[in-house]
């Protein structure tokens, strides 16, 4: 019997990318409610991106999180930061304010647990 997350790769466009080794994980909301609010798309950019990227970044389809009135939704591990409206046209926007150490200024910031080591808080 094959692991259910092979089951649902199995769904997926993109092979699996070895998660083992990646350091930053995004995860994707695939529910019925972000997927009907472009999830999909949003889930193939991201994906693209994090390939293309090669630094130990990982896109991964996630199911609902339970914040499906921010649909589509996207949380980035181990950092914690939660992003609503995540469409595949702000994928590239959310990605550079999260290289640049400014993800709450992207668009569709939701939530970041604050930072204990910052010096204010993060
Ligand atoms: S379907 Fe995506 S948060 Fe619920």
């Amino acid at each position: 019997m094959k692991p259910a997350n092979d089951l649902f790769w199995g769904r997926c466009a993109v092979p699996a990318p070895d998660v083992s080794r990646a350091l930053r994980r995004w995860l994707v909301c695939q529910g019925s409610v972000c997927q009907a609010a472009g999830g999909v798309e949003a889930r193939l950019v991201w994906q693209r991106r994090a390939r293309s990227a090669n630094l130990g970044t990982v896109a991964m389809p996630t199911a609902c999180l339970a914040m499906c009135r921010a649909a589509p939704v996207a949380v980035l591990y181990p950092d914690g930061a939660w992003f609503g409206r995540a469409r595949a046209r702000r994928v590239g926007l959310i990605w550079a304010a999260v290289e640049s150490g400014t993800s709450r200024d992207a668009p569709g910031f939701l939530y970041r647990p604050p930072d204990p080591e910052a010096p204010d808080g993060g």
